[in-house]
């Protein structure tokens, strides 16, 4: 999986991301990240991304001149493996269209999830753009934007803590991201649940016992207890998840 992530911040991605799982998969080559500067794609002479809004209203918008170049190379790096500057690209190399897939980061999009993560992970290329100010001009984002993704209903100063989200989320479900011990089997999401508690050593900590059922070997027993717990978390915590669960699911 190649992440491209068109930014005003790459340092704030390449950060967030080089540690970790993510950055020992990069180490491995199974993944690979690219944060591009869209100011390094302006042709203002003072490097200006941003611009006042038509019709009136507080703060900046970005123009879409910067962010279509900067998309422009992206997709040209993606196609022959090398990322032009601005002075190299050509007036007339016109991307095809929509062809990779270019996730704006975005409040008013589909709230993100772990479908969505299992679906982006399907892909070998994606874009990611992240937004400043108070967004983006509309007409680009027509021109290239294929998902609209917000990470939840509220509003943070820019894209990139979303666009890392969405990494690393979809990250882990690029097969060889996750070794065995790791692996996302049982875990929250998958089936449509809550994940189950979990104990390690000691016994008793506090006074407080690990459940006996836990110890006592029977893995058939074990399995039917996870299961209820994942069962009445999901049921308490987000009984709008527990509405879904088929009923002949619920015990
Ligand atoms: N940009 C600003 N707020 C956001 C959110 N909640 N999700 C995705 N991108 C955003």
């Amino acid at each position: 999986m190649n992440f491209y992530v068109m930014t005003l911040f790459p340092e704030m991605v390449e950060h967030g991301l080089s540690t970790s799982i993510t950055g020992r998969a990069m180490e491995k080559g199974i993944i690979s990240l690219d944060a591009v500067n869209i100011r390094d794609y302006t042709k203002d002479r003072h490097r200006k991304v941003d611009d006042y809004t038509y019709g009136g209203g507080a703060g900046m918008l970005m123009t879409p001149q910067p962010v279509y170049d900067c998309y422009r190379a992206v997709t040209q790096k993606i196609k022959t493996g090398k990322m032009p500057e601005l002075s190299e690209l050509d007036d007339d190399m016109i991307p095809d269209k929509k062809s990779v897939r270019c996730v704006y980061l975005t409040p008013q999009g589909e709230v993100f999830n772990q479908a969505k993560a299992k679906e982006l992970a399907a892909e070998e290329s994606l874009i990611l753009l992240c937004g400043h100010y108070e967004g983006i001009d509309e007409r680009v984002l027509e021109e290239i934007v294929t998902d609209n993704i917000s990470i939840g209903d509220y509003v943070l100063t820019g894209g990139e803590l979303a666009a890392m989200v969405v990494c690393d989320a979809v990250s882990r479900m690029v097969p060889g991201v996750l070794t065995n011990e790791m692996s996302g089997v049982g875990e929250s999401f998958e089936g449509g649940l809550l994940e189950y508690p979990q104990y390690t050593r000691p016994e008793i900590w506090m006074g407080k016992s690990v459940p006996p059922i836990l110890i006592s070997g029977d893995h058939a027993k074990v399995d039917k207890w996870r299961y209820e717990q994942s069962l009445e978390r999901t049921r308490q915590r987000r009984p709008d998840l527990y509405e879904k669960v088929d009923s002949s699911k619920k015990i």
